[in-house]
């Protein structure tokens, strides 16, 4: 993807100046097929966007205005491509940093025809942060991220306060969180932080049912095998600014 899908937007929308790093993921060697290998080659360059530290241009970047929902660690893929296939008149920046992740949905964008969907390959955490603009997003979907179940790794989850805050203020008034978890200590963690973030509202009391439009993904099925209970978590920015404001300065 050439440059010109990543410029500046104004210097008022910049993101907060300071953000705690967690650090989610261990960057993987993992196995890569030589389909996976040969897409990241060949249609990188059509559906990828390198990270700039600069907040993205997003209707540059998709050719259209329509509202942009991110994917913080798509896997391999098949929820964001399900997704983006029923729901054209939505936007989809998916972010992962497992290269046979990457390669798979670049295969599946182009074995679909799908014409909405974006990836950058790059730490979530640097994106929130510096990537996108406050407002900018119509939604974020955070399906299974990786639960971190020892005690001396929460630190590692994604859903803490410092990165809540800063998906919650990347979504726009009225825009939407969705999380969702098969680790029941995670789903504890993520609707207390969620629900002491002032910037969100939960749309439910307590767990929402789950949306039969969220595909089921391996890891999902894997989880419902072993009998984890799967939670969903849908939580909406609050309309107004008051609070919020107050928060960021
Ligand atoms: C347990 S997998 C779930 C994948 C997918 N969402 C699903 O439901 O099948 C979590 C994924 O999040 C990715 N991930 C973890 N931390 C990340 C981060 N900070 N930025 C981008 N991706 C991340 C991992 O590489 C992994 O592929």
């Amino acid at each position: 993807m050439s440059s010109q899908h990543t410029t500046c937007t104004k210097p008022d929308q910049a993101a907060p100046a300071v953000h705690a790093h967690v650090r989610s993921f261990v960057r993987r060697q993992g196995k890569i097929t030589a389909a996976q290998r040969q897409a990241r080659v060949e249609f990188q360059a059509k559906w990828s966007l390198p990270y700039e530290g600069h907040p993205i241009d997003l209707p540059q970047l998709f050719g259209n205005a329509n509202p942009v929902v991110l994917e913080i660690g798509f896997g391999m893929g098949e929820t964001t491509a399900t997704i983006a296939a029923r729901n054209p008149q939505w936007n989809f920046l998916g972010l992962e940093v497992y290269a046979a992740g990457v390669g798979s949905l670049l295969n599946r964008i182009e074995r679909d025809g799908l014409t909405n969907i974006r990836i950058m390959e790059q730490d979530a955490v640097d994106v929130l942060g510096s990537g996108l603009a406050e407002s900018s997003l119509h939604g974020v979907h955070l399906f299974f991220p990786d639960p971190w179940p020892k005690k001396r790794h929460h630190k590692r989850r994604l859903i803490q306060p410092a990165v809540a805050h800063l998906i919650a203020n990347r979504i726009r008034p009225g825009g939407y969180l969705h999380c969702a978890t098969d680790w029941p200590h995670y789903a504890e963690q993520m609707l207390a932080v969620l629900a002491a973030e002032p910037l969100l509202e939960n749309r439910f009391s307590g767990f929402a049912p789950r949306p039969d439009w969220r595909p089921l993904t391996k890891f999902e099925a894997r989880g419902l095998r072993l009998g984890n209970p799967v939670a969903d978590l849908i939580f909406m920015r609050r309309p107004t600014r008051a609070g919020p404001s107050a928060k960021e300065q």
